[in-house]
């Protein structure tokens, strides 16, 4: 078998954070009480502020609309190279959820850093959807 080896943007895919903004997540009919504007915005900015470490991009909706707010956190080209994987990430509608997600983003993510205990019960499995 031969090394799988990536090139050009690939080799330099950034975590990235991707946001679900569809029929649930993000709606204060779904969350009310939740400044979900400054939530994206806040996430937004610190990937600014990342320069370049992650990313951020928002979605439609994802499926779990239960689990209101969804943000997947995928993992960089060397996180993935490490085994890293999509971790899905529930219930993002508090700060301390909010802080967990950019300090593990900062860390690197999924296959370079590990996730915070507390987040670790809020990850939902794509596959039980
Ligand atoms: S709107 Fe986010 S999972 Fe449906």
């Amino acid at each position: 078998m031969s090394p799988v080896v990536s090139i050009g943007a690939a080799a330099r895919r950034p975590c990235t954070l991707v946001v679900c903004r569809g029929c649930c997540c993000g709606d204060a009919r779904k969350n009310p009480g939740i400044d979900h504007v400054w939530q994206l915005e806040r996430l937004r900015s610190a990937a600014a502020a990342s320069r370049g470490r992650f990313a951020l991009r928002t979605t439609d909706c994802l499926g779990p609309c239960g689990q209101a707010n969804i943000v997947v956190v995928q993992p960089s080209h060397e996180g993935r190279r490490r085994g890293g994987r999509p971790a899905w990430i529930g219930f993002v509608t508090d700060d301390a959820s909010v802080d967990g997600i950019l300090a593990w983003a900062e860390a690197g993510g999924p296959g370079i850093a590990k996730l915070s205990p507390t987040l670790e019960l809020q990850l939902v499995d794509p596959r039980k959807l």
